[in-house]
């Protein structure tokens, strides 16, 4: 028997036959793809299992949650949507005991359910539409201005320089420039005007009142960058958290924009009659993602006590080859899927260096010249990894003409996390473009550094020499006599070591390894 209830415990239909599509298609049901259905299924008959089609009926007609009932035994199957990113994208399972199902508490978890398809993460510049005007102070801001555009998938179609110093209150450019910026927004077609630097709130909301199209700042763009490059649970929570923090003080001037404007960053957000209702959603949101962060903060503190081998950190600033590198230095191996780092950022890569030494690298965010507050404030955990690191690679492209500029930028925020005084290797990297003499040159200036060319490989032994010489100071080579039952020590020698002797005699394994000091001290009753 199948008993469709809707949010009121109304019933609205009893049926005795099996559990199909055809039971739910006539009902009345929300639309909205932002809400759940209004009506769960609640199924009971002799047998236990739903087959994957009834379970789907939960996706289909976005059911709030299909509850069956066996008469046979003493457990309720309960099948719950599952949203990701703001998505119904499958199902959730959950058995419950007869006392769990009595206690499920069917209100709240659908609240919680709405609440994440109404997810606010999609402020993004729509990739293929958009026609930018970029607006600031010198040509070489503009410069980078228009990679992040690029990268955010805006077209630039036209930029416009504003020398003046003095900031106007109420648009930021002066009324001359605001002529010529909607001119240029009409000639060209424009939909997106991008300033250089950061808006306030009144002149992000005035500046879309004149000139009616979407209006964006350097912050949002870099938001906008982050949140199409999270990955991670954590990445997405860290930028979700900045947008919002971002977009929080600039509702009210959304709202009347917004409700006419199409497609973009922000759209999808708040109408102005809504406003309040949408502030207060946004806070809960942020309590919400704070405690979630908190959460992953903590499993990546107990999985970072468990890590025995080194940490190798890759910084640099965007767009250097970090990346590219990283792949480079750890093709050979695949991603860690040891359990421990399963939830960890899919960024650490475990892999052996030449001297039979494990370890891990990790990517990070890259930097960026006036990297926005709220993603520094965000990114703090993620930046913990550099933090923690035991050795970093400052990954900086020697194609770049504002090298020197960029490096500092670099310098500037690993002084900020207060690791300046950390072994680093600097790494001159995409060497295949730039004449030798010069990186040489470069190479002469900076200590400890290598050029290489990730792309190509070249440089990829010296670096990796660089590397293990750093990481061999922390590593012994031992003699050892090991009992045939101690085989377990045997493959972690291989796999963590390097195994330079092996002899099997009578009842004994001698082994002659280089191993870390860790290692070494917890075999150290078969030292000889
Ligand atoms: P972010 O994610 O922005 O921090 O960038 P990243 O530092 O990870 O850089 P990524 O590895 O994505 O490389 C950026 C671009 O530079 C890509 O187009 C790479 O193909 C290119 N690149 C990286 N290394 C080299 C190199 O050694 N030589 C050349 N010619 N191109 C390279």
């Amino acid at each position: 028997m199948n008993l469709i209830i809707d949010r009121n415990g109304k019933i609205i239909k009893i049926e005795q036959e099996d559990l199909t599509a055809e039971l739910l298609s006539g009902l009345r049901r929300r639309k909205s793809q932002k809400r759940l259905s209004g009506v769960r299924v609640i199924s009971i008959a002799n047998d236990q299992q739903l087959t994957s089609r009834q379970k789907n009926l939960v996706v289909r007609f976005r059911l709030d949650n299909l509850v069956k009932v066996s008469l046979q035994s003493n457990s309720v199957a309960l099948v719950l949507p599952k949203i990701v990113e703001g998505k119904l994208a499958g199902i959730e399972e959950r058995n419950l005991t007869i006392d769990q199902a009595v206690e499920f508490d069917q209100s709240t978890v659908v609240a919680q359910l709405e609440e994440d398809l109404t997810e606010v993460n999609n402020y993004r510049v729509k990739k293929d539409s958009q026609r930018a005007i970029l607006i600031g102070k010198d040509e070489k801001e503009l410069e980078e201005l228009n990679g992040l555009a690029t990268t955010a998938g805006a077209e630039v179609v036209a930029k416009v320089l504003q020398k003046q110093e003095r900031k106007n209150p109420t648009y930021y450019i002066g009324t001359g420039k605001l002529e010529e910026l909607k001119e240029a927004v009409f000639k060209q077609q424009s939909d997106l005007v991008i300033f250089d630097d950061e808006l306030t709130p009144a002149q992000h909301s005035n500046l879309e009142e004149e000139l009616a199209v979407q209006v964006t700042d350097r912050t949002e763009l870099i938001l906008d960058i982050f949140a199409q490059h999270a990955h991670t649970k954590e990445g997405k929570i860290q930028v979700e958290l900045a947008q919002l923090d971002y977009l929080l003080p600039r509702l009210t001037g959304r709202g009347k924009q917004l409700s006419r404007l199409g497609g973009g960053i922000g759209t999808r957000g708040p109408g102005e009659t809504k406003l309040e209702i949408d502030r207060r959603k946004i806070r809960k949101r942020i309590h919400r993602l704070k405690e979630q962060l908190a959460e992953v903060r903590q499993n990546r503190a107990v999985q970072r006590q468990g890590r025995r081998n080194p940490l190798i950190t890759l910084v640099g600033y965007t767009n250097a080859g970090k990346s590219t590198l990283m792949n480079l230095l750890t093709a050979a191996d695949v991603k860690v899927e040891d359990e421990l780092f399963a939830t960890l950022d899919s960024t650490l890569r475990q892999a052996k260096l030449p001297i039979g030494r494990q370890v891990i690298f990790s990517d990070t965010v890259g930097f960026i010249k006036k990297l926005p507050h709220q993603l520094v404030a965000a990114f703090q955990a993620t930046l913990e990894e550099v933090q923690q690191a035991d050795l970093l690679l400052h990954v900086v492209d020697s194609s770049q003409a504002q090298l020197e500029e960029r490096m500092a930028t670099v310098h500037q925020v690993l002084e900020e996390l207060g690791v300046l005084n950390k072994e680093i290797i600097t790494v001159f990297n995409k060497a295949d473009l730039v004449a030798d003499d010069y990186v040489e040159l470069l190479r002469q200036n900076y200590p400890n550094s290598v050029a290489i060319s990730a792309l190509t490989g070249q440089g990829k032994d010296g670096l990796l020499d660089k590397i293990s010489n750093i990481i061999a100071r922390d590593m012994v080579i031992v003699d050892l006599e090991l009992p045939y039952e101690a085989g377990k020590w045997i493959d972690q020698l291989h796999q963590a070591g390097r195994v330079l002797e092996e002899e099997y005699v009578a009842n004994k394994i001698k082994i002659t390894a280089n191993i870390s000091n860790r290692l070494a001290r917890r075999l150290k009753d078969y030292q000889v």
